[in-house]
């Protein structure tokens, strides 16, 4: 038996780790154990992704919580070692590019367990994000190299790694999409809403760029009262943003908008169902730019780079700067079918997983 240690700390990698941890069940020579950080830890950031994507408990909770990247990254380490030296795994693998990415990576690499990146190669090249410098360095001491789109490849080989250590496999996280569609189709959630197929808009916002920076919270309220205006929104509300808005007295500015949802962060299969119905989301996420892509929803990320090109190429993902009249004028275009319709990237077929 091969022990694989799996290490997960973010609502996106319970979501891409739900399709990787029943791949290595049914695998009779591998004993897949999952350690969670506890970088997020609110019901609706982790618990409820593990009930809904039926991931087990974790053989470890590091109860690691929230903090500066130096002191969240540091603590993640310290824990994990520990586990990793008591526990001696035969392989780790880490997916994303989160700090518990980074940490585990680090970790892993120099007590001498091969590491598997899950998500390898993509680039920004964008280094203010965290995410970036998180991907660079996760890659920089990983064994092998599990790759979502072309693009990744062709980074990974550009920095030197050799060819038979990269593998394009697809993405888990549209594992997880195509097996819990229907799921999330028969929670209902969009007639609970009171919403109309195609006819609403769906809004996440959490980077750091987006909502740390008070000018650009304050542009971010304001192409929110725009997009309010033209059609019901729903925007569910990421702690991070949470807590800016709170700081900054936005929140009631924004809860005075009529057509405005402001809801908790939603369990998956709630998000998934209003994400499939939706005339258009509007997002700073990573995960959401390839979700929309492959179920053909037109996306407007408020960003300046994607990690993702394949979703801008071939999907149905823009990027538009955080300027109200962009917004609202590409929402407007969205919501009229004015949209490109998109096609699924190689190998988003739900087999991801299993190749891994
Ligand atoms: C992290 C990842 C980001 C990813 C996002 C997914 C890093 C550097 N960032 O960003 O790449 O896109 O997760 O959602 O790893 N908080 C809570 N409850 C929680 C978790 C967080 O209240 O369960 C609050 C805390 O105030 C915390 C803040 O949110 O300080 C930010 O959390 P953190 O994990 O540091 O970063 P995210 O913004 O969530
Ligand atoms: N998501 C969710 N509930 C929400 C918002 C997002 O389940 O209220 C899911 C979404 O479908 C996607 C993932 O969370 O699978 C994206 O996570 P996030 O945007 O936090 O992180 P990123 O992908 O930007 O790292």
């Amino acid at each position: 038996m091969y022990h694989v240690l799996t290490v997960v700390g973010t609502r996106p990698n319970f979501i891409k780790v739900g399709a990787l941890h029943r791949a290595f069940l049914a695998q009779p020579t591998l004993e897949p154990r999952l350690v969670h950080t506890g970088q997020h830890y609110d019901r609706e950031m982790s618990g409820v992704f593990f009930e809904q994507l039926g991931l087990p408990r974790p053989h470890k909770y590091l109860d690691v919580g929230s903090g500066s990247h130096a002191e969240q990254t540091a603590r993640i380490m310290i824990a994990l070692e520990r586990t990793v030296l008591e526990d001696r795994p035969d392989a780790a693998v880490v997916v994303g590019d989160v700090n518990s990415t980074l940490a585990a990576a680090l970790v892993c690499a120099k007590l001498h367990i091969p590491v598997a990146h899950v998500e390898a190669g993509l680039r920004s090249g964008d280094r203010t994000m965290p995410e970036e410098i998180n991907r660079l360095a996760t890659d920089a001491v990983a064994n092998i190299f599990y790759v979502t789109e072309q693009s990744g490849v062709d980074n990974l080989r550009n920095e030197g790694v050799p060819e038979e250590r990269i593998c394009f496999a697809g993405n888990v996280m549209i594992d997880s999409l195509i097996r819990y569609r229907q799921k999330a189709a028969a929670t209902g959630t969009v007639s609970q809403f009171g919403l109309e197929r195609g006819r609403y808009v769906l809004m996440t916002m959490h980077r750091p760029a987006s909502v740390d920076v008070p000018h650009r919270l304050e542009r971010l309220v304001q192409a929110i009262e725009r997009i309010a205006a033209v059609a019901p929104l729903v925007f569910p509300i990421h702690p991070r943003t949470r807590t800016r808005l709170d700081d900054k007295g936005l929140t009631s500015r924004l809860q005075a908008l009529g057509s405005l949802r402001l809801v908790e962060p939603l369990g998956y299969l709630e998000f998934l169902d209003l994400m499939a119905s939706a005339g258009v989301l509007v997002t700073d996420s990573g995960g959401i730019q390839e979700e929309t892509t492959f179920l053909g929803v037109p996306c407007v990320t408020l960003r300046s780079s994607t990690e993702r090109p394949i979703t801008t190429e071939l999907g149905t993902n823009r990027l538009v700067p955080l300027n109200p009249d962009a917004v609202e004028s590409a929402v407007r275009e969205a919501l009229a079918g004015r949209w490109p319709k998109g096609q699924i990237p190689p190998l988003w077929d739900g087999h991801a997983a299993e190749r891994i």
